[in-house]
């Protein structure tokens, strides 16, 4: 693919497909790649909505040549968002369109100084601002902090259009379709809610504002500067994001546990078989040694019961455990049911931290807390197992 896509009379999309990069942000595993959506409106007025990453800016240059040659002037470059992934190319655009206009507000006029040391020829708009571009009209609505602190999406009136930036975005490169008509929504989905927690999702309070405030605006399409673009049914995406970033969890239980020798590991297996015993079929067990962190993120935000269990080590908690439970406190993420179980030989440390990694935050946690010493004795053992049908319990109600 990576070539326009029509999304609207004269509205294209121009976005580029990453299945190079290993890590987004140097921390996010990209196993299906993910894209960089560009747009582009030719009207009396022709504007560009958001550019790509850098790496991939010769790609983006010939598809935006191959519909504004060389000669014809791009009046206006709307940046919605000012992080590298949609920003690398602002410089190389005004470079080979030296009449254009950046627009975007005020915040984001202080990032391109600090980035790029662009100044000159940017216009600042105001939360509700228009740009008339001939039949078509943007309109600007700030969303800060969704996730940067100049984020807005663009509005355009007549097509009903909403170019969103990274709200309503996902990971996962476009194979072939770019429309969420054209691709199996339900493979992209998990992406998209790993993109949402690991990247979005500490900003949930403020995505809730962004939807609240986009409300009145009737959208036929949603087009967001990663994954599909949703023109069959963006009731839908938004409606994920809004369940998302309200916390709101599946009904399931996902088990994160560490274990160097597996004493741990077979408490673990007892919480499930109580799971299992209550009715409980989605549940889900990662081990946080050997399973990357951005799932484990992603599996949280998803379902509606955690369970934590990791052995003492160096009179703390399991190193992979710690930083889990710093990385969940860092995101935010409230109101699972939460378990907590864990092993000790002497001096015990981990499931006290795990202890108050539960007081601290919003969660509800369910006893039993099941403490083993070097290995869970028949009692522990049985003390699991309810720790699981009281959780699968709580679910159901
Ligand atoms: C490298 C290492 C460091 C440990 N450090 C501590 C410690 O500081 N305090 C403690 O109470 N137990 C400590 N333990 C004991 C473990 O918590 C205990 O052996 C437990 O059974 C491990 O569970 P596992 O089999 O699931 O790995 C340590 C064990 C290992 C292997
Ligand atoms: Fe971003
Ligand atoms: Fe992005």
């Amino acid at each position: 693919m990576d070539s326009y896509v029509p999304i609207a009379d004269g509205v294209f999309w121009i976005g580029v497909n990453d299945r190079e990069t290993a890590l987004f942000e140097g921390l996010w595993p990209l196993p299906r790649g993910v894209s960089y959506n560009s747009y582009l409106i030719v009207d009396d007025k022709v504007a560009v909505v958001d550019t790509v990453k850098a790496m991939k800016a010769d790609q983006y240059v010939a598809q935006l040549r191959a519909l504004v040659p060389a000669g014809k002037q791009i009046d206006y470059l709307i940046v919605n968002h000012m992080e590298p992934d949609h920003s690398g190319s602002i410089t190389l655009l005004r470079d080979l369109y030296p009449g254009i206009t950046v627009i975007g507000n005020d915040k984001t006029a202080k990032l391109l100084a600090d980035f790029f040391g662009i100044t000159e020829n940017v216009q600042v708009v105001a939360d509700g601002d228009t740009l008339p571009l001939g039949r078509r009209t943007l309109q600007f609505h700030l969303t800060p902090m969704v996730h940067w602190p100049e984020t807005m999406v663009s509005y355009e009136t007549s097509g009903r259009l909403l170019f969103s930036g990274d709200a309503f975005g996902g990971f996962g490169a476009l194979a072939g379709g770019i429309f969420d008509d054209e691709v199996d929504v339900a493979y992209f989905e998990d992406e998209i809610l790993r993109y949402f927690s690991n990247i979005v999702g500490k900003y949930a309070n403020m995505v809730q504002k962004a939807i609240a405030k986009l409300a009145g605006l009737e959208i036929a399409v949603i087009a967001p500067t990663h994954g599909p673009v949703w023109r069959h049914n963006p009731g839908h995406i938004l409606d994920l994001y809004d369940r998302w970033s309200r916390h709101e969890g599946e009904a399931g239980v996902v088990l994160a546990y560490g274990s160097m020798y597996g004493n741990t590991c077979q408490m673990m297996e007892a919480v499930a078989r109580g799971l299992t015993d209550e009715g409980v079929s989605n549940v889900r067990i990662h081990s946080v040694s050997t399973t990357h962190i951005s799932y484990l993120i992603r599996d949280a935000w998803r379902y509606r019961g955690l369970v934590l269990g990791a052995p003492t080590y160096d009179v703390g908690l399991y190193p992979p455990m710690s930083f889990f439970i710093e990385m969940l406190a860092r995101k935010k993420l409230q109101r699972r049911l939460l378990g907590l179980f864990g092993t000790y030989g002497w001096s015990g440390g981990g499931v006290k931290t795990l202890r108050s990694f539960a007081d601290d935050g919003d969660w509800d946690l369910v006893e039993p807390v099941v403490e083993a010493r070097c290995h869970a004795t028949p009692a522990d053992q049985e003390n699991c197992r309810l720790l699981g049908q009281r959780l699968a319990q709580r679910l159901r109600e």
